[in-house]
C-alpha cells in the first residue's frame, strides 16, 4: 500500500496516478471515493452537512481502502488528522508531498471546488498540518517548481532506496 499525503495542491492525486501505471497498481483517491459513495461533490457535503460530517466520510473511506487489496492511494489534505486514519497508515509506505503555503496559493488558491481555501486561516491550517505529515511520512519529497513526472521518478526512487535498506535489515 502506498499512501500519499500533503497539503492541497501539492499534486497527491496527479503523481498517485502516473506512480500507479508505473507500478501496474490499482490508483484511488479519498475525495472521489466519497464522492462516489456520497453522490455529490465534495464541497456540496461541506455546503450541506459542514466539515465534521466530511471527515466522518473521509475517514470512513480510508479506513475501507486501506483494509482492501495493495493500491496507491491519494488522500484528501486534511485526512491525515484523524488519529485513527494516522495509526491506519502505520504499515503503508506513506509519501509525503511537500509544498510551501506560497507555491500552494499559485497553483489552486482559486479553486472553487476547495472549500478549506475559503476559511480565512487558511495559512494556520496548513502550518498546523505540517507536523501531522511529517509524522506519518515514510518518505518526504519537495515539489515546489517540480513537474508531475520528476515528482513521480523521485517518488520510485525514494522507495526503492526505502526497500533496499528494509532488506538490509536496517530500520528507518
Ligand atoms: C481538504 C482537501 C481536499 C478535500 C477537501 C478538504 C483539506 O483534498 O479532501 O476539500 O481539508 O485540506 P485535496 O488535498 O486533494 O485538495
Amino acid at each position: 500500500m502506498i499512501v500519499l499525503v500533503g497539503f492541497m495542491g501539492a499534486g497527491k492525486s496527479t503523481v498517485g496516478r502516473l506512480l500507479a501505471r508505473k507500478l501496474d497498481l490499482r490508483f484511488a483517491d479519498s475525495d472521489t471515493e466519497i464522492e462516489q459513495r456520497a453522490g455529490r461533490r465534495v464541497r456540496e457535503i461541506f455546503a450541506a452537512d459542514g466539515e465534521a460530517a466530511f471527515r466522518a466520510q473521509e475517514q470512513a473511506v480510508i479506513a475501507d481502502l486501506i483494509g482492501g487489496p495493495d493500491l496507491v492511494l491519494a488522500l484528501g489534505g486534511g485526512a491525515v488528522q484523524s488519529e485513527q486514519t494516522r495509526r491506519l497508515l502505520r504499515p503503508a509506505s506513506v509519501v509525503y508531498l511537500q509544498i510551501s503555503y506560497a507555491e500552494m496559493l499559485r497553483r489552486v488558491g482559486g479553486d472553487p471546488r476547495r472549500p478549506m481555501l475559503r476559511r480565512p486561516d487558511v495559512e494556520d491550517i496548513y502550518r498546523r498540518r505540517l507536523a501531522g505529515y511529517e509524522s506519518v511520512a515514510t518518505l518526504t519529497i519537495a515539489t515546489d517548481g517540480r513537474r508531475p513526472g520528476a515528482v513521480c521518478l523521485d517518488v520510485m526512487n525514494g522507495l526503492a532506496g526505502l526497500r533496499r535498506v528494509d532488506r538490509a535489515g536496517y530500520s528507518h
